[in-house]
């Protein structure tokens, strides 16, 4: 038996969140870190575009925003850089993509590989991609839920940290079932966030124990 070294943070352990939509996983997450018994502050949050609520929950909890557009880049490389750049000014312990529509790239995870986590709605790994919800309703399944992971090169593909579980309803639309996907993956990311700045957790090949 292999023994894996448990990885803790300071406390309170600095969250970097980046978003692309609406920002309810950010919310919770910013809701949850009110209390300082908590263990996290969010520090800054990022997005790769302009003009989503995501960025408007951010500044109305006085948190600080950056924007790093794909487009004003010349390549993706030199996006990466620049976003691994801007996310390392907030000296990050923790970076959590909270439906942010992006895949990270060499740069970013030579940096903040093993403490960047996502949340994915759908049971990893089946329906990896943006469309988690719209796959497994037409696939037929009749239970999915949502994933929380450690972001490596692939997609959705990292190692798990902690999963819920979702009945689909006979008459789920994509919507219908996002929303309650949606509901169970906030309290699944609080929780596990909590947990893993509060107690550390070890990681033995895909094996992730929190602590
Ligand atoms: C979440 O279901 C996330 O897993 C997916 O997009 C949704 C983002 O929701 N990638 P929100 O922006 O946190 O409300």
């Amino acid at each position: 038996m292999s023994v894996a070294d448990r990885i803790t943070l300071r406390s309170p352990a600095r969250l970097v969140v980046l978003v692309s939509g609406s920002g309810t996983n950010l919310q919770a997450l910013l809701d949850a870190t009110e209390d300082p018994a908590f263990g996290a502050t969010v520090v800054g949050v990022g997005a790769d575009r302009d003009g989503i609520e995501g960025l408007s929950r951010a500044a109305r909890a006085g948190v600080p925003t950056f924007v790093e557009k794909l487009g004003d880049h010349p390549d993706r490389f030199s996006w990466d850089r620049a976003l691994t750049k801007a996310v390392d000014a907030y000296d990050p312990d923790l970076v959590v993509l909270a439906g942010f529509m992006k895949l990270c790239g060499a740069d970013f995870l030579a940096r903040f590989a093993g403490r960047t986590l996502n949340t994915h709605p759908a049971l990893s790994p089946s329906f990896p991609g943006t469309r988690g919800p719209a796959d497994a309703l037409e696939y037929g399944v009749k239970v999915t839920g949502c994933t929380l992971f450690l972001v490596d090169a692939g997609m959705d593909t990292g190692a798990i940290v902690a999963q819920r579980a979702v009945d689909v309803l006979d008459d789920d639309t994509t919507q219908t079932l996002h929303e309650r996907i949606k509901t169970v993956e906030r309290s699944m990311l609080v929780d596990a966030v909590g947990r893993m700045v509060r107690g550390g957790w070890t990681v033995d090949g895909r094996k992730v124990t929190l602590l």
